[in-house]
């Protein structure tokens, strides 16, 4: 029969083996992004503006409550992923829980509105195959 002292020699010598992170984020450093255009003017002004924003595979990217009228995909841009399986979300807020648009890849554009609405954040992230949406 084990002693506890045993016991607990054992399991700090477990403990320590343990690997100290569990930051999934950190296991290479390949960048995974796709390159986004936010469409700052509305559906009626010409010509329209177009600004870039580089997103991350699964990081809720923050776009500074940009005023836009559509995101569409800048699909040259994509970085180690296949821009075909890659889907993203528009949230009206920094905490990505507000929804601001449906979900968009790069055959479908998220129409925001005619109008310019705020957004706040967007999350994109890889999927089968991008359906048509
Ligand atoms: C976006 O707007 C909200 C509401 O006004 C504000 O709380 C937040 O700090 C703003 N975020 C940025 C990145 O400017």
């Amino acid at each position: 029969m084990y002693t506890t002292a045993f016991l607990t020699t054992i399991l700090a010598a477990l403990a320590s083996a343990a690997p100290t992170t569990s930051n999934l984020a950190a296991r290479d450093d390949t960048y995974y992004g796709v390159g986004l255009t936010i469409k700052t003017t509305d559906a009626f002004t010409q010509p329209p503006v177009y600004e870039p924003a580089p997103v991350e595979i699964s990081v809720l990217t923050s776009l500074g409550n940009v005023s836009a009228s559509e995101i569409k995909f800048d699909v040259p841009v994509a970085s180690h992923v296949d821009v075909n399986q890659v889907e993203c979300r528009a949230y009206k807020d920094d905490a990505g829980v507000v929804p601001g648009s449906a979900p968009f890849n790069a055959k479908t554009p998220a129409e925001l509105s005619t109008n310019l609405v705020t957004v706040a954040s967007v999350l994109c992230y890889v999927v089968t195959e991008a359906e048509k949406v």
